[in-house]
C-alpha cells in the first residue's frame, strides 16, 4: 500500500501533483470558471453575497487564512476567517448576505459542524463546504459544495488535503471575481494556465527532498524553531510550524516577519533555527531586513526562496530554492518544503510520524 514510501505522510506529500490535478479536472475540462462547479444554485447565491466568513480548524483554518488574501485581492470581496470553536461561542453580528465557507478535510469535525449550525441559526442562509469526504456531515448541511479530490488521507498530519483546499479556495476566488464582473477573458485564461502549470512546479518542489532532509537533521537536536513569512506566505509559515510541532514535537511558532521586532526577537540566539518563507514578491526586501535582525542575534536562517529571489547562502544563512515562481498560487508551492522539513525532522527524532501522540485524524469531540 505504501509503495516506495516509508510512511503514509510521505506518500501523501508525494501524491500532491495528482491530488491537485484531480481537484481541478472539471474546471480544466470546462476551460472556464463556472459557478456550477460549486452546485446548481451557486450562480444565484454568488450574485447575492456581499462578504465571506470562513470557519475551520487547524490546518484547514490556515487554508482559510490564505484564502482571505485571494478573496480580497482577486474577487475584492471582504473576507473574515475565524477558528470554528471560537466563533460559535461569541456574540457576533450576523449578515444574511455573507457566504459562510467551511473548510474541512473529514467533513466531520465537530467544532466546524457546530460553527456552521450556529451561523445558520443566526440567520445566514448561504453556506459552502470545501470538503474531501463525499457525503460527510458538513457538506450535507451546506447549500453549496466543492469536493477536493485528494483521495483518502491516512497520515494524521494533513498534507494533500491542505493543498487541494487551497486549490478549491483559489477557484472560488476567481469564480467570485468573474461573477462580480472583475475578470477579463485574458485573466481567466491566465489563471487557468497557472493552475495547469502548478502540478509541474509542485513536482519540482518535491524533488528538493534530499536537500531538505539534510536541513531536517540540523533540527533534530533543537527544542524550538521560528517560522517567518509575510503576506500570503504568513499562513504557510503557520502551517509549517504546526506540522513541525505535531509530528516532531519540536516547539515551533510562526510570525509575520515584521512582528519579530515587537517581541519574539528576544528569543533568538544560536539555538533558535529560523525558517523563512521568502519567495520573490513585493515583500521580499522587507523580509530580507527582518532576516538581518535574526542574523545580528546569532540566529541560524533556513530560507526557502524561489528562482527569482536573488539570495545567496552565507555564514549562518542556508538557502533552498524552489525552481519557479508561480504568481498568486505561490503558497501552494511553498508549503511543500515545510511539509518535507517536518516529515524528515520527525523521522530523525524517531517519532510515530503517521500517528503522532495525543492526536486523532478526525476530531468529533469538543
Ligand atoms: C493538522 C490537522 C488538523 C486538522 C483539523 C481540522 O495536520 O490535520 O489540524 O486540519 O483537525 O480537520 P478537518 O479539516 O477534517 O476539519
Amino acid at each position: 500500500e505504501l509503495g516506495p514510501y516509508s510512511h503514509f505522510m510521505q506518500k501523501e506529500i508525494h501524491e500532491q501533483p495528482r491530488a491537485i490535478s484531480d481537484t481541478i479536472e472539471a474546471l480544466i475540462d470546462d476551460g472556464a470558471f463556472r459557478c456550477e462547479l460549486f452546485g446548481a444554485t451557486a450562480a444565484d447565491i454568488f450574485k447575492q453575497i456581499d462578504s465571506v466568513l470562513i470557519l475551520a480548524a487547524g490546518t484547514s483554518y490556515y487554508a482559510g487564512m490564505t484564502a482571505k488574501y485571494w478573496l480580497e485581492s482577486i474577487a475584492k470581496i471582504p473576507t473574515s476567517v475565524e477558528i470554528a470553536s471560537e466563533y460559535r461561542y461569541r456574540d457576533s453580528v450576523p449578515n444574511p448576505k455573507q457566504l459562510i465557507v467551511t473548510i474541512s478535510q473529514s467533513g466531520e469535525t465537530l467544532d466546524t459542524m457546530e460553527a456552521l449550525k450556529h451561523a445558520q441559526k443566526l440567520g445566514h442562509p448561504f453556506s459552502l463546504a470545501i470538503c474531501n469526504v463525499q457525503e460527510s456531515a458538513i457538506p450535507r448541511a451546506s447549500s453549496l459544495i466543492y469536493y477536493t479530490r485528494a483521495g483518502a488521507e491516512i497520515g494524521v498530519a494533513s498534507t494533500k488535503a491542505f493543498t487541494t483546499q487551497l486549490i478549491a479556495l483559489f477557484v472560488l476566488s476567481v469564480t467570485l471575481s468573474k461573477v462580480r464582473g472583475l475578470l477579463t477573458d485574458a485573466q481567466e485564461q491566465q489563471y487557468l494556465a497557472e493552475l495547469r502549470q502548478l502540478t509541474g512546479s509542485v513536482q519540482i518542489a518535491l524533488n528538493l527532498e534530499p536537500q531538505i532532509r539534510e536541513w531536517a537533521h540540523r533540527f533534530g537536536d533543537k527544542e524550538h524553531a521560528l517560522f517567518l513569512g509575510r503576506g500570503i506566505h504568513f499562513p504557510i509559515a503557520m502551517e509549517g510550524a504546526l506540522k513541525l510541532k505535531e509530528i516532531s514535537y519540536i516547539h515551533a511558532e510562526a510570525y509575520p516577519a515584521g512582528e519579530l521586532k515587537h517581541g519574539p526577537l528576544a528569543l533568538v540566539d544560536s539555538n533558535m533555527p529560523v525558517v523563512v518563507i521568502a519567495p520573490n514578491d513585493a515583500l521580499l526586501e522587507k523580509v530580507k531586513s527582518n532576516m538581518q535582525e535574526v542574523r545580528a542575534r546569532g540566529g541560524e536562517l533556513f530560507v526557502f526562496a524561489d528562482a527569482d529571489s536573488h539570495f545567496h547562502a552565507s555564514e549562518g544563512v542556508q538557502v533552498i530554492r524552489t525552481p519557479r515562481h508561480v504568481g498568486a498560487l505561490s503558497p501552494v508551492l511553498h508549503v511543500i518544503p515545510v511539509q518535507l522539513l517536518a516529515y524528515h525532522a520527525a523521522l530523525f527524532k524517531g517519532t510515530d510520524v503517521d500517528k503522532p501522540r495525543n492526536l486523532a485524524k478526525s476530531v468529533t469531540v469538543e
